[in-house]
């Protein structure tokens, strides 16, 4: 394979969202835990928010039972969209287009069974086709004044190709959480990664750099996760395809400095929250009246 076969454009963006969310029940058991909001958002539309701003054209979701209504979130709301124009509502208007995805820059498909993560992502292969794309892994919810994540992410793809994954630090006791990463040498704003472990003990992780949520993959992961055998926690993990991967292809990593949020955990979610909250004008100055009192008691 020559380089520039591994340096095409990446227009498409896989998100996930077929997972069980059981952390979230009972909310979970009627409401996709990717619509519960973060303020007045859905987690999800972070997201698709932080691909669009990356330059993706096209965002492809990948659901399960009970995950309909986010199809129909992304869909127009005709009698809603001509009640508040009768009203001149016209700031409500432009945040609705504003969430609204252009016709046809979507597609749904089902991972019928949870078997993992890395099953989710093979259930997207014949919506990518044969091109590099971005996944974005909706829990986590990115917070960075400096641009997005994935769009950081794009920059080092540029100058390296291949495959480019988000890391960050965590507390070292803590990596078990994760797929952890080793570092190689230093490339402009990236760096090669020598090796991953999921969800390693403290004792044998090769960094605290844990995988993120953000990838950029060639299409050659479909045809490893087509035969990936089940890793930890008896799903089909990703982490062990891409492992596979890196036998044959370059993989960089790019250090996220901004903050992110696992809304998939309550401690996470709670989190954004107050994070995104506090930083709103409409929001920021009761939630932090409320934490100037309680820290006053
Ligand atoms: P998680 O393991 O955090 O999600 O998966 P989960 O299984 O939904 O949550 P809990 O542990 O039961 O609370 C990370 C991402 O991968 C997706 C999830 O939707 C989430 O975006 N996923 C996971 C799938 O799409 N399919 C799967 O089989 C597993």
């Amino acid at each position: 394979m020559t380089n520039s076969a591994l340096n095409r454009p990446v227009r498409k963006a896989v998100f996930p969202v077929a997972g069980l969310g059981t952390r979230f029940l009972p909310a979970s058991k009627s409401v996709p835990k990717e619509m519960l909001t973060v303020v007045d958002m859905p987690v999800i539309q972070y997201a698709v928010n932080e691909a669009r701003e990356a330059g993706i054209e096209h965002f492809v979701f990948v659901t399960g039972r009970n995950k309909g209504v986010i199809e129909d979130y992304f869909d127009v709301q005709p009698e809603l969209k001509a009640t508040l124009k009768a009203r001149n509502k016209a700031e409500m208007l432009d945040v609705l287009a504003d969430s609204q995805p252009e016709p046809g820059k979507t597609s749904f498909t089902r991972q019928q069974e949870p078997l993992g993560l890395g099953h989710a992502v093979w259930c997207a292969r014949d919506i990518v086709g044969d091109e590099p794309f971005a996944l974005l892994l909706p829990d986590m919810v990115m917070k960075s004044s400096n641009g997005g994540c994935l769009k950081s992410l794009m920059g080092v793809y540029d100058d390296t190709g291949g495959n480019v994954i988000a890391v960050e630090e965590c507390d070292p006791q803590e990596v078990s959480n994760y797929g952890v990463i080793k570092k190689g040498r230093t490339i402009g704003a990236g760096f090669e990664i020598h090796d991953m472990v999921e969800k390693p003990m403290p004792e044998d992780a090769p960094s605290n750099l844990f995988i993120n949520g953000r990838y950029i993959l060639q299409p050659e992961i479909f045809r490893l996760l087509e035969n990936q055998e089940t890793g930890a926690g008896g799903e089909i993990q990703l982490t062990d395809a891409m492992l596979r991967l890196c036998e044959t292809q370059p993989f960089h990593g790019y250090k996220f400095e901004g903050a992110s949020y696992d809304c998939g955990s309550k401690e996470g979610f709670i989190a954004a929250n107050v994070a995104f909250a506090l930083e709103r004008e409409d929001t920021g100055p009761i939630v932090r009246k409320i934490i100037e009192d309680m820290l006053g008691r």
